[in-house]
């Protein structure tokens, strides 16, 4: 008997077409997800950017086990359990320096939700409250929730859910295809575009301006590499101004570039940094807000038995997220994980390249282990002809990411040269039957 598909109201789902034709899997090890008629799918995206160490590894899934049977649950508030601290330790030793504190989340959405909390109250209890503004950049993508839907710049994600958070602005996004179409690696052009973070303070003033918040790498808007200096000149302007940087690197976070995270590769230290996703290898829900030690110490005023930060989930540091993370950290390291993207960069760039002359290509973008093949639209049905690349790739055995017009590849950090044939080869099929 099979379960009817009904009940369930699936995210970011086209819902009626799925149910017309499920894809489901039902088991994972590995670089592979088994479908339940036995059909092996390799994973080209790590699920949805998260298993970086690949499926099922052992010590992640016992460390799972063991954590579940020796202590379940510990709340959070006024109260702890020691692995949560062990995390914490563990983790800003792959931080850029400074960013030394860390706070606990359960997903991406609500690490940036606490990031921008964060910020806010950071001004204001160093008596700068007038700075409530925050700036994002469109085609940005920082989760659902109502603050990261305003400084996010996807418009479907925005324009059913009325006026928002207020006061609050966008930079220019970065996508500029005329001057920098089939870049490999970061783009020449550009750098330029942060100073339109000048054009917003000289209009709102620098004294409203609390933050500003950009993804390093940006994904979900269509695989986006940061021009060359860009995030450099941001942060000078940052700076200049006494505005917090924040980078979302809930995508290019535990190794995606090739460092630990995006901030380290690029050399450019954020004032708070939100993750989640590798943090786990998305095997329980987790995630994160770094901050500066400064930030954090700013709040550590007043009397002591008092809350300093009115700010918390049920589930912040839970104990199960904390085992899978401190044994997906164990296997990182032993498998030199966080540093394999730049060691793949060159054959994985060079593959995800070797699709530009198919019908179609518009551009082709790569950093690290990341790819972005942009394909023309059909006239009149924008989406229509990736999410058809996307189902041909499904149904030849490797699963690929679409988002807009927009394929995106993020497998495995484990990922060995014959799975990048298979990922391209396969798209390249798919690619020139969708023509
Ligand atoms: C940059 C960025 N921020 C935030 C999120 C939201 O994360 P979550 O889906 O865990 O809430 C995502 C998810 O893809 C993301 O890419």
């Amino acid at each position: 008997m099979t379960t009817p598909l009904d009940a369930y109201w699936m995210p970011f789902t086209a819902n009626r077409q799925f149910k017309s034709a499920p894809r489901l899997v039902s088991k994972a090890e590995g670089m592979h997800f088994t479908t339940p008629e036995g059909r092996q799918v390799l994973d080209g995206v790590a699920g949805l950017w998260c298993v970086n160490a690949g499926h099922a590894r052992p010590r992640i899934v016992q460390a799972i086990q063991a954590q579940a049977a020796e202590l379940d649950f510990a709340p959070p508030f006024q109260m702890a359990h020691p692995k949560v601290f062990e995390l914490a330790e563990r983790l800003v030793q792959l931080t850029p320096s400074g960013l030394d504190k860390v706070f606990f989340t359960n997903s991406g959405s609500e690490s940036v939700e606490t990031a921008l909390k964060m910020a806010l109250a950071y001004h204001r209890v160093r008596g700068e409250g007038q700075r409530t503004r925050l700036i994002g950049r469109e085609r940005g993508y920082h989760g659902v929730n109502f603050g990261g839907i305003s400084v996010g710049g996807m418009v479907a994600n925005r324009k059913m859910f009325g006026p928002m958070l207020g006061g609050v602005d966008h930079l220019r996004h970065t996508h500029d295809p005329v001057r920098n179409a089939f870049t490999r690696g970061q783009p020449e052009h550009g750098a330029e575009l942060a100073d339109d973070l000048e054009r917003l303070i000289a209009l709102h003033d620098a004294s409203t301006i609390a933050a500003v918040i950009v993804e390093p790498l940006a994904g979900s808007t269509g695989v986006l590499v940061p021009p060359r200096g860009y995030l450099q000149r941001l942060r000078s302007i940052c700076d200049k101004h006494g505005i917090l940087l924040i980078f979302d690197e809930v995508i290019t976070g535990f190794g995606r570039l090739g460092s630990p995270f995006a901030a380290n590769h690029l050399g450019v230290t954020p004032d708070l940094m939100t993750v989640a996703k590798g943090l786990t290898n998305g095997c329980v829900p987790m995630g994160a807000v770094f901050a500066q030690r400064f930030i954090h110490d700013a709040f550590m005023t007043g009397p002591e038995h008092l809350i300093e930060f009115f700010h918390g989930y049920t589930y912040s540091g839970h104990p199960l997220a904390c085992a899978a993370a401190l044994a997906t950290l164990d296997t990182y390291a032993e498998e030199g994980l966080l540093t394999r993207a730049s060691d793949m960069a060159a054959t994985f760039e060079a593959a995800v390249h070797s699709l530009a002359g198919l019908p179609n290509v518009l551009d082709v973008r790569n950093m690290g282990l990341v790819g972005g093949i942009e394909l023309a639209p059909i006239p009149g049905e924008p989406g229509k002809r990736a999410f058809a690349v996307f189902l041909d790739c499904w149904e030849h055995g490797v699963l690929v990411r679409n988002t807009g017009d927009t394929i995106a590849l993020s497998p495995p950090l484990i990922i060995e040269p014959h799975h990048i044939d298979q990922i391209i080869g396969t798209l390249a099929q798919a690619i020139t039957r969708a023509a």
